[in-house]
This record gives structure tokens, sequence and C-alpha cells, in this order.
């Protein structure tokens, strides 16, 4: 078993990392108010592990259960609506607690459920993807879509903790573990070279499920993000090194429909996009972005934005990023493998440049 503490003065919590923490352990129950416990999945992650979270509550005197419809073309405040309407129809107070039981979409919106529920009440993250251990249930970010743009509601607020429990990644689709992958190479690409490194060599275990492996990997990812929101936790500034890819990512995702390609393919096509901006102002060398591309690969994710989807369509979507400020786009770009910054510091011919040639390539 693992430990990482979030460091956030009052608002600092534990993230455990165990294989069976979903049975083995009793860390969340201290975390379960008075009010009793709304505890939220989805049509897919409840036959698997709904019983052994329920088994886990049976002293608590109120405990019940909302499981909404599965997917990211779910994530919208329609879905939170429900998670709203169970709150009251259920009577609970303040004094209640949200548990968020799946992948990153129950996580983001139950995590804003919380957040706004009678101004707010707390919320336990179980995670069962391993994009949402390694990146989405850690952080505080929360949200849902709007049709002109990802995540664009929202608010940050913690969780009172995080419960990894890498048992459940044996039931996970190989598609959706390449799109944890995603993430997980981000953290090498943007802040630790020798965690990149090691990932290189481990690849094809990692790949493989080697549960040793996954599990170091976690350990690392969620290391290096409490690290990096301890030291901005609302994104004034260094936090934003963790959207290395995403706003190109984002445009993918936004114009091919939510839930058509997964975050995770997105970004990973966007990581090579932004590694590509880097080399093409030369701030990394080619051999740099070998390894991302490469990298990438190997995790089964596209290193290609999708096809028809051209300079118009990115710069639209862009736009709309969380990231531009004062009329100007920022990006995720590697200074060197293992050191991102956010900037807008690049010439904007060189983005417009490499987003024409999506153009060109299509006409040739
Ligand atoms: P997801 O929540 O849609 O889960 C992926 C699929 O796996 C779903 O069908 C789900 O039901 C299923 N599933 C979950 N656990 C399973 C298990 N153990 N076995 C079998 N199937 C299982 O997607 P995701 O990749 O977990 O999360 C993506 C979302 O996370 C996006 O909405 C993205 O915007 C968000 N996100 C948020 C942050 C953040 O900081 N808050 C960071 C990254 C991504
Ligand atoms: N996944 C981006 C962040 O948490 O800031």
């Amino acid at each position: 078993m693992a430990k990482i503490t979030v460091g956030l003065g009052e608002r600092s919590y534990d993230i455990e990392v165990t294989a069976g923490a979903l049975t083995v352990t009793s860390m969340f129950e201290r975390f379960i108010g008075k009010g009793g416990v709304l505890v939220v999945t989805n049509e897919t992650v409840a036959p698997l592990y709904l019983q052994a979270v329920k088994d886990r509550l049976t002293w608590v005197g109120k405990c019940e259960v909302l499981i909404l419809p599965d997917g990211e073309k779910f994530k919208t405040l329609n879905t939170l609506n429900l998670i709203f309407d169970a709150l009251l129809a259920g009577g609970f107070s303040r004094d209640a607690t949200l548990i968020a039981l799946g992948g990153g979409v129950i996580g983001d919106m139950v995590g804003f459920a919380a957040a706004s529920y009678q101004r707010g009440i707390p919320f336990i993250q179980i995670p069962t993807t391993l994009l949402s251990q390694v990146d989405s249930s850690v952080g505080g970010k929360t949200g849902v879509n709007h049709p002109l743009g990802k995540n664009m509601i929202g608010a940050f607020y913690q969780p009172k903790t995080v419960i990894i429990d890498t048992a459940v990644l044996a039931t996970l689709p190989d598609r959706e573990f390449s799109a944890g992958m995603a993430e997980i190479i981000k953290y090498g690409f943007i802040y630790d070279a020798a965690f990149l490194g090691w990932l290189e060599k481990n690849i094809a275990g990692l790949m493989h499920r080697d549960w040793a492996l996954v599990e170091t990997a976690i350990v690392r990812s969620c290391e290096i993000k409490a690290a990096v929101v301890e030291a901005d936790e609302r994104e004034n500034d260094r936090r934003a090194i963790l959207n290395f890819g995403h706003t190109y990512g984002h445009a993918i995702e936004s114009n091919l429909g939510y839930g058509q390609w997964l975050h995770g393919e997105a970004v990973g096509a966007g990581m090579v996009m932004a590694s590509e901006l880097s080399l093409n102002i030369g701030w990394i060398t080619a051999r740099d972005h070998q390894r991302v591309v490469a990298l990438v690969a190997q995790c089964g994710l596209p290193i290609l934005p999708p096809p028809n989807m051209y300079a118009d369509a990115f710069m639209r979507y862009m736009a709309l990023d969380k990231k531009v400020a004062a009329g100007k786009l920022k990006l995720v770009l590697l200074r060197a493998l293992g050191d991102a910054v956010a900037t807008s510091e690049f010439p904007p011919e060189a983005l417009a440049a490499q987003l024409a040639k999506l153009q060109d390539a299509a006409r040739s």
C-alpha cells in the first residue's frame, strides 16, 4: 500500500493506492458524516463494484445509491441535475457525504455536485479507470461539459480522500487502459525525465498490465500531480502544464462530439501536436519529438488528429480554451523532455503553419 498526501492546508487529503482497497482497508469510513451517504456510479461500474462499496457501508444509517447512464455524452448539466434530484428527494442535508464510484466522468460530475449542493458537502473519490486514478480524481477540478466547450462549467473542489484500488483495473477494456496511459506518460514529458526513461524501459510490461509496474506508475503519477497541485491549486500558472496536449485534444473532442474519441486518445494526438510545435519553434530536438511520438504510439494511442479535421476547426475550438487570456492563446510546450511551460510566447505563425499543414496533407 502507498499513501500520498496532497498538502493543501485545511483542504489536505490522502490518496491511498492498494490492490484490493475496496475490500481490505477502512480508510474512507471516517469521512462519512452523520447525514448519511449517496453513492453515485454508472450502469457499467455498478454491477462490478457497487456491492463491494455497499458492503463497507452497512453501518451507515442512510445509504442510498444513484446509478447514472454511462458516457462522456452524459457529462452534462441535465445529468448533474439527477444527482441534485436524488439528494433532495432523499432529504440529504449538509452533513451528508457523496461517494463517486467510477471513472473521470462520474468523478468530475459528483465533485461538482458536492461543490454546489447546499453550497458544499464532502465527497470521496473512488476512481475505477486508470485515467481517473492517475489524474482526474486528484486535484479538485470538477465540472460538466457544455455543447460549446468541454469542462466549461465547474469548480475547484477537493475530495476528502481518494481510494485507489488497482485491482479494479482488471476489468478495464484495453482502449480505456491506453487512454489512461496517455496521462501517465504526460507526467514524464512535462515533469520528470527520469520517470519518462522508466516508462520507455517498461512500456511493454505496463501495456501487458504487469500489476507491480502499473502500481509504480500510478503512485509516481499521483505524486507528481500532488506536487503540481500543491504549487498552484487554482491554476494561476504552474498547474497549466498538466494540460499538455489538452488544448489540441479538447478541440478534437469538441469537434468530433463528446465520446467519439476517448479523452486520453485525444490527449495522445494532442501531445504529439504540442511536441511538434515545440520542435518547430526550436525548443526541442527532432530526437526528443521522436521519443514523444514513439511512446504515444506504444501506448496504442493515435499520433495524428482525426482525418478531415483541419485548421479552421482547431482554431474555432482552441479559441474557447480556458487558457485564453487577454485574447491570447496559451499552449503547453516542451522546453525539454521533462520540462514544460504554459506560454503564449510562441509565434502565432508557427501554430498557423502547423495547422495549415493538416489541410495540405489532406490535399496531397
Ligand atoms: P469514463 O469515466 O467515461 O470511464 C471510461 C469507461 O470505463 C466508462 O464506460 C466507464 O463506465 C468504464 N469503467 C470505469 N471503470 C471501469 C472498470 N474498472 N472496469 C470496466 N469498465 C470501467 O472516462 P475516464 O477516462 O475515466 O475519464 C474521462 C473524463 O475525465 C473526461 O470527462 C475528462 O474531461 C475528465 N478528466 C478530468 C480531469 C480532472 O482533473 N478533473 C483530468 C482528466 C480527465
Ligand atoms: N488534468 C488537469 C488538471 O488537473 O489540472
